[in-house]
Parts: structure tokens; sequence; C-alpha cells
């Protein structure tokens, strides 16, 4: 069965990973959020399968808000054109908050496209394009958020993908009061997700299926010592703390590096589609 380490860094914070001895189940912290039997347990790994009959997600049961999570996830290899496998947080609601890493599939050879985006209150359409400097499919990588007042980092490994600073002094809402799920999910997407939609599933190579190792939630859970209100020894919490408010000067130039050499698509650049441009591209944003 698949094995989750508990481990309370601090009261509140939950650290949890594969591979140790002080267990847990994966279903105490996740459950199949659809299709429960193309959600896979294989030893350690847990699989996501999409095919003619269904795709399928997953969840988790508790809720956060703030913090840093991610998992380890080896994406459909060979010919994945016209599927996407998502790894999110969202919380509920027509003005909901979400982050996303829609991870669009390809024929075989050919390379996938990481789209993000975030909703605030809300409001999409804050897209983001890259490639990859590395086959996804060829091993596993991890894919996380961090989270607090400041700022959103999307991180590939230990790179900072994307960043989306609070601008609030801007009249940007930004995600700070809505606990969100960590989930995952794949899905039928060959309406829009490969070549714009001109190549489709080929259901001859199907099942198509996205394998998780392990998953990392450091976070403030949602009703876990809540009366403390969450505090470490320092009365704060890691992820408040100043050198988490904003990008290292590695991380900057970590972040140019993937602009300069994998950016395929900028809302923030897309004029045609935003006439007026909108007002968090005129803020820092790497
Ligand atoms: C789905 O795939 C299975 C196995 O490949 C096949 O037998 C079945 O006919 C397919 N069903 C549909 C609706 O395409
Ligand atoms: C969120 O959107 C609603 C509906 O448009 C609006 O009334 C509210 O003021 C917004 N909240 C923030 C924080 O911008
Ligand atoms: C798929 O491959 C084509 C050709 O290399 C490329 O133009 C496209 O950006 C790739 N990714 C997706 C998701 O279409
Ligand atoms: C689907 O894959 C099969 C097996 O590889 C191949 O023979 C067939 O030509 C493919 N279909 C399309 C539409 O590309
Ligand atoms: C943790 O989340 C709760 C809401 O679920 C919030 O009231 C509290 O301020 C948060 N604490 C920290 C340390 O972020
Ligand atoms: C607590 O504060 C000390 C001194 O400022 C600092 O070195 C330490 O990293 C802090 N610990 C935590 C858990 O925030
Ligand atoms: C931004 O727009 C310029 C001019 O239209 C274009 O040359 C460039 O490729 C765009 N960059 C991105 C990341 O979209």
């Amino acid at each position: 069965m698949a094995c989750l380490r508990m481990q309370s860094c601090f009261f509140f914070i939950l650290t949890l990973c594969f591979w140790a001895s002080n267990c847990v189940e994966f279903n105490d912290i996740f459950e199949p959020s659809w299709a429960t039997d193309h959600v896979m347990y294989e030893g350690e790994l847990l699989k996501l399968k999409l095919d003619n009959v269904s795709g399928a997600g997953f969840a988790s049961k508790a809720t956060y808000l703030f913090g840093k999570t991610g998992a380890q996830i080896k994406l459909v290899p060979g010919d994945s054109a016209g599927t996407v496998t998502a790894f999110y947080m969202s919380s509920e609601g027509t003005l909901h908050d979400e982050f996303d890493f829609e991870f669009l599939g390809n024929a075989s050879g050919e390379p996938y496209i990481v789209q993000t985006n975030i909703y605030s209150n809300g409001t999409g359409n804050r897209e983001q394009r890259i490639y990859l400097w590395f086959d996804p499919t060829a091993d596993f990588h991890t894919y996380s958020f961090l989270w607090n007042h400041n700022q959103v980092v999307f991180f590939v490994d230990s790179v900072p993908i994307r960043v989306f600073p609070n601008n609030e002094r801007l009249g940007v809402p930004y995600p700070k009061k809505q606990p969100m799920k960590v989930s995952s999910s794949i899905w039928n997407a060959d309406n829009w997700a490969t070549q714009g939609g001109r190549l489709k599933i080929n259901w001859s190579h199907s099942p198509f299926i996205s394998t998780y190792k392990s998953f990392d939630i450091d976070a403030n859970e949602s009703g876990v010592n809540a009366e403390s209100g969450g505090v470490n020894e320092n009365g704060s919490k890691w992820w408040d703390m100043p050198s988490y408010s904003k990008l290292s000067p590695l991380q900057r130039r970590m972040l140019r590096w993937v602009h300069r050499n994998y950016i395929i698509y900028d809302y923030c650049n897309d004029s045609t589609r935003f006439p007026t441009s909108p007002p968090e591209c005129a803020g820092l944003r790497f």
C-alpha cells in the first residue's frame, strides 16, 4: 500500500512523505474524487488512468491556507496527445481561488506544455505556458506551490517558474482567506490541449497513466489547532518569515532563465486578448 510518513514539525504543520517507517495510508490524507476504479495503488506508487470509459482524480480530505504543497509526478509516456494531467489547489464556489499546473500531452517524442493559471476571487484568465528543460515522462519531478501573504510561487523541482505577488495595492484580489484542497486529475481535453486541439486522443494507445510517488504538504491545515492560531515557537509561521516573502536573488535568476528560454505564452503579453493590460502585469513579476 501507498504509505505516508506524518511528521509534526510544529504542532500544526504536517510533512507527509512516502518511503518511511512511521506510516499512514495515502487514503488518510487523500480520497478519489471521481472514478475510484481508475485510481490505482501499486506498491509505493499511485496511478491515475484515463481510458475510453473515464478519466480520474483525487483530492485531499483537508483544506489548507498557506504553506507548501507538492507532488512527485511522472507524466503519461509515449503518445499522450489530447490528454491533460492537472495538479492544483482550489477552494469552492464562484468567487473561488485556485492555483493550477496543467500538463498538456503531445504526440510521442513531442514536448509537453506546462500551462499554469491563478484564480483569485473567482477570476482566472492568467495563463502562462512553458516547455520543460527535461522529459517529464522519463522520471519523477516535483511540482509544488509555495503560498503565503506575500506571494504564490510555482516550482518545478527547485526552480521557480512563476510568481504571483500580492498586488492588492494595485487593486488585484489576492488569495488569502479561502482554504484550498490539493487535487490532481487526468482527463480528455483533445478539443484544445494538443497543438490547439488539432491532435486528438488515439484510443488505441490507451490507457494513459500518470504516476505519483510522493506528496509533500507542509501547510496550515484547517481545523488543526485552530485555537492556537497555528503559531510556531517564535509566534510566527515559517512561510511568513521574511526569507519567503519574495524570491531570493538566485531564484530570480532561475525565473529569468525560464522566461528567456522556455516561455511560450504569457497572458501579460497578449494585447489581442487584453487591450488594457491586467493591472498585476504592471507589477514586478520576476
Ligand atoms: C473502449 O476500449 C475497449 C478496449 O480497448 C474496447 O473494447 C471498447 O470497445 C471501447 N469502447 C468504446 C465505447 O469505444
Ligand atoms: C470579489 O468579487 C465580488 C464579486 O465581483 C466583489 O463583490 C468583491 O468585492 C470581490 N472581493 C475582493 C476582495 O476583491
Ligand atoms: C506538441 O508538439 C508540437 C510540435 O513540436 C509543438 O508545437 C507543441 O507546442 C507541443 N505541445 C502541445 C501541448 O501541443
Ligand atoms: C493510432 O495508433 C495506431 C497504433 O499505433 C495507429 O496504427 C493509427 O494510425 C493511429 N491513428 C491515428 C489517427 O493516428
Ligand atoms: C490557518 O488557517 C485558518 C483558517 O483555516 C486561519 O484562520 C489561520 O489564520 C491560519 N493560520 C496561519 C498560521 O496561516
Ligand atoms: C526563531 O527565531 C530564531 C531567531 O530569530 C531563528 O533563528 C529561528 O529560525 C526561528 N525559528 C523558527 C522555527 O521560525
Ligand atoms: C511577447 O510579445 C512579443 C511581441 O508581440 C513577442 O515577440 C514575444 O514572443 C512575446 N513573448 C511571450 C512570452 O509571449
